[in-house]
């Protein structure tokens, strides 16, 4: 009997989501430094609106944050309070499949046939390489982190990938390099689709509008502001942010970056245009306090259910477990399918 495509696609599903038709969704976050605003208008807070509507596979990738210099026991606690955030913001493990992505091994083990697949050239290319990279010193997994990048999404056929404007690049390049295995070997992935972030997709540092807001900032730095600042750091953070010489708030985020960035964090949290808000505010300091209260409102639930969450560490290694576990099945048929491709037996 023939299968319409909606047949076999859920015939790829992990059994235990076959009678759920959702299009699927992918994400991760590495737990290189406590997660920022950034990250959670950029990313989980939208993981989190989507789950609805999408069937979604989210990990921490912890992998990922073994690229540059690292501390063991720091990259630990930051994996357990990265998956502990998830849960905070609103990920439910019966909805979505959230997970450590080296719990997974099918992510190495794909990454290594992706390598086998990309250029060096077009590896050579990806900006955070160039930014962080180049140097005698760089580790090896810096330049190949993309091939990962790539492994991770491909293993679940997403239909799209939720991310950040840092991360269109490598969202590219696992789209190339996934046709090109394509091409080269038969039909083995679907190639996703990037979903962008919109007015989040770039949450500028609060003292440096012209570079994002980065979570691998020392801790404490004042420009960045973390999902678990409390009210009074976040409050500080704000009231000290950089805005410009001008007397009127005006939306323009070329020429005044600051004064754009608080409106872009106000519009995304409100769901309204930064432009129509700027006529809100008769000076800066009404702005800095809008903003304050906006960010204030919007992390505190998510505060208390981390709070909550951390009382309870065996809890969240259950729900890790099991998520991995379900990880685990939808990522088998793929990692066959390209092994069997390139002809290992
Ligand atoms: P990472 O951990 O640097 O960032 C996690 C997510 O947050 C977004 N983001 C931001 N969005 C808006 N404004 C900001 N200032 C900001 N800072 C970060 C990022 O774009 C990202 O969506 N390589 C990835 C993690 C990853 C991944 C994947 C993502 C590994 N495998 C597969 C998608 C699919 C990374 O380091 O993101």
């Amino acid at each position: 009997m023939a299968h319409s495509p909606l047949d076999i696609d859920e015939m790829r599903e992990p059994i235990e989501h076959r009678s759920v038709r959702r299009p699927r969704v992918l994400s991760g976050i590495a737990p290189s430094g406590s997660l920022t605003l950034g990250n959670y208008l950029g990313a989980l807070r939208r993981f989190v609106d989507g789950q609805p509507s999408h069937q979604g596979f989210f990990f921490v990738a912890d992998l990922h944050a073994t690229t540059i210099e690292h501390d063991p026991a720091r990259l630990r606690a930051l994996t357990w309070e990265t998956a502990r955030l998830f849960f905070a913001a609103g990920l439910d493990s019966e909805q979505s499949t959230v997970f450590v992505q080296s719990h997974v091994p099918a992510h190495v083990e794909l990454a290594y046939l992706l390598e086998s697949t990309a250029y060096v050239g077009e590896l050579s290319r990806m900006i955070q390489f160039k930014e962080k990279g180049g140097r005698p010193r760089t580790r090896a997994s810096l330049f190949t982190y993309p091939c990962l990048m790539a492994a991770d999404i491909l293993l679940y056929e997403p239909r799209s990938v939720p991310v950040g404007g840092d991360q269109d690049q490598h969202v590219e390049l696992c789209r190339d390099v996934a046709t090109r295995f394509n091409r080269q070997y038969g039909e083995t992935f679907v190639v996703p689709s990037l979903d962008k972030a919109g007015l989040a997709s770039r949450v500028a540092d609060l003292l440096d509008p012209r570079s994002k807001m980065s979570k691998s900032a020392p801790a404490g730095a004042p420009g960045v502001v973390r999902m678990l600042d409390t009210p009074d750091v976040i409050r500080r953070k704000i009231n000290r942010a950089v805005t410009d010489s001008h007397a009127e708030v005006r939306y323009d985020p070329v020429s005044r970056p600051g004064v754009s960035n608080l409106l872009d964090v106000i519009a995304v949290v409100s769901d309204r245009s930064p432009d129509d808000l700027a006529t809100d505010f008769a000076s800066y300091a009404d702005l800095k306090r809008s903003c304050i209260d906006h960010v204030v409102e919007l992390l505190a639930p998510v505060q208390r259910r981390y709070a909550e969450l951390a009382q309870d560490q065996g809890h969240l290694i259950s729900l890790l477990d099991a998520g991995a576990t379900q990880a685990v099945v939808a990522a088998g048929p793929v990692l066959a399918r390209a092994r069997d491709a390139v002809g290992l037996v």
